[in-house]
């Protein structure tokens, strides 16, 4: 990727990867990705926002290079440690061992252990102010935008926002610009947002506002094209994709997977039992898996029902496919309860409470168990659980 100056006081810097297949071992990148850095220069200090994938780290030195020399930087900001951003601290370092790392006070121990040797970093909080001299760099810490760590920051002389992976895509243009880019940068935003983004829309909502009072002419995200035209608009898209489905609806799908029909038969009964105690109920069979519509759900709803058959001393596998797209979306703190029907053993739902327990999610205390076909006494505790989870999920 060539330097190009984007604004009076700031340059790209960043390289191109367009060979990349996967980013983050579960997203597939069809048009590779680019690893965005900047160095703003004010009339007195220069800083360098970010580095790129360690194997990029000589052309990203070189693009500096062009620029400034890298030994009379005087800041490294640090946005976020992940190796496709922190790969070329060291080799910055070694050039310029006395430079100055900004970063969030959760990204300090990640630093160091990018670093592993002595360097001055300096946490920084909301609100702290860099002038670089006529070049104002505003912080705002947006934690889980991608990780704990997560920073950005407001150019305020330019109106640039460096919005670190926030309303990134994995697009590799010949342009810098999102309006000059061939592909669908809308649904590019989306898809990374799905992928990235989308298991922690609970913090993300409560950041987003932290972006309202800057007068935004650009946003230049970590990855894929820059935004100069309408610049807002992924900030909006955002505050959209994180609204709290949840609220106010008093929703609880009831999911399961059943081979006889027995605990379908009890999905059914506790289902209707949930929506005398006033919940808004669906029963949904996880066979086929339907990723997009499950995760939506999942988003919707206030708390959850599993129910799972016990195969060979195990919950089947569609439910643990089920499971694996609960960490996909945001549920941390959601209620959950689980039953099934079994043979001999009935492992398989205390298997699925102690996965949700390590999601996160907080489980009823006890599961239901019916032995095959339900008998009317099973039925009749099957009542009394559905009454016992209604009281929980409150
Ligand atoms: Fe682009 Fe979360 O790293």
């Amino acid at each position: 990727m060539s330097v190009q100056q984007i604004s009076p006081h700031a340059w790209s810097v960043g390289v191109k990867d367009p060979g990349l297949q996967y980013f983050d071992i579960v997203m597939r990148t069809e048009f590779g990705t680019t690893y965005n850095a900047y160095l703003v220069r004010g009339d007195e200090k220069t800083a360098l926002i970010d580095t790129v994938k360690a194997e990029f780290a000589q052309e990203y030195l070189d693009n500096v290079s062009r620029v400034v020399p890298i030994e009379s930087i005087d800041y490294l900001i640090s946005n976020h440690t992940e190796p496709d951003h922190s790969g070329a601290y060291l080799p910055v370092l070694e050039r310029n061992p006395g430079i100055e790392i900004i970063c969030s006070g959760a990204a300090v121990p990640f630093v160091k252990s990018v670093l592993n040797r002595e360097a001055k970093i300096t946490p920084v909080k909301d609100d702290f102010t860099l002038d670089l001299g006529g070049a104002t760099l505003v912080f705002k810490l947006t934690p889980y935008m991608h990780w704990p760590d997560t920073m950005m920051e407001f150019l305020v002389e330019d109106g640039v926002l460096f919005s670190c992976d926030g309303f990134a895509a994995h697009l590799c243009s010949d342009s810098l610009w999102a309006d000059e880019v061939p592909e669908d940068v809308d649904h590019e935003v989306w898809y990374y947002y799905d992928c990235i983004m989308r298991p922690f829309a609970g913090y993300i909502r409560r950041n987003l506002p932290k972006l309202d009072a800057f007068d935004i002419t650009m946003v230049a995200p970590s990855h894929g094209p820059l935004f100069r035209r309408a610049p807002r608009r992924y900030i909006e898209r955002y505050k959209e994709w994180t609204v709290d489905k949840a609220a106010g609806r008093r929703f609880v799908p009831v999911f399961y997977a059943s081979n006889y029909g027995n605990t379908e038969h009890l999905a059914t009964a506790l289902a209707d039992r949930l929506s005398h105690h006033g919940f808004q109920t669906e029963i949904v069979n996880v066979v086929p898996l339907q990723p997009d519509r499950f995760k939506e759900l999942l988003e919707q709803a206030q708390a959850i029902v599993i129910g799972t058959p016990t195969f060979n001393g195990d919950a089947v596998k569609p439910i643990w496919d089920f499971l694996n797209l609960i960490s996909t979306v945001y549920m941390i703190g959601k209620k959950a309860a689980v039953f099934g029907s079994h043979g001999w053993g009935g492992e398989g739902a205390k298997l699925v409470s102690q996965r949700l327990t390590g999601l996160k999610l907080k489980v009823f205390e006890t599961d239901l168990r019916a032995r095959l076909i339900p008998s009317d006494d099973e039925m009749s505790s099957a009542m009394t659980f559905a009454d016992q989870i209604a009281e929980f999920f409150g």
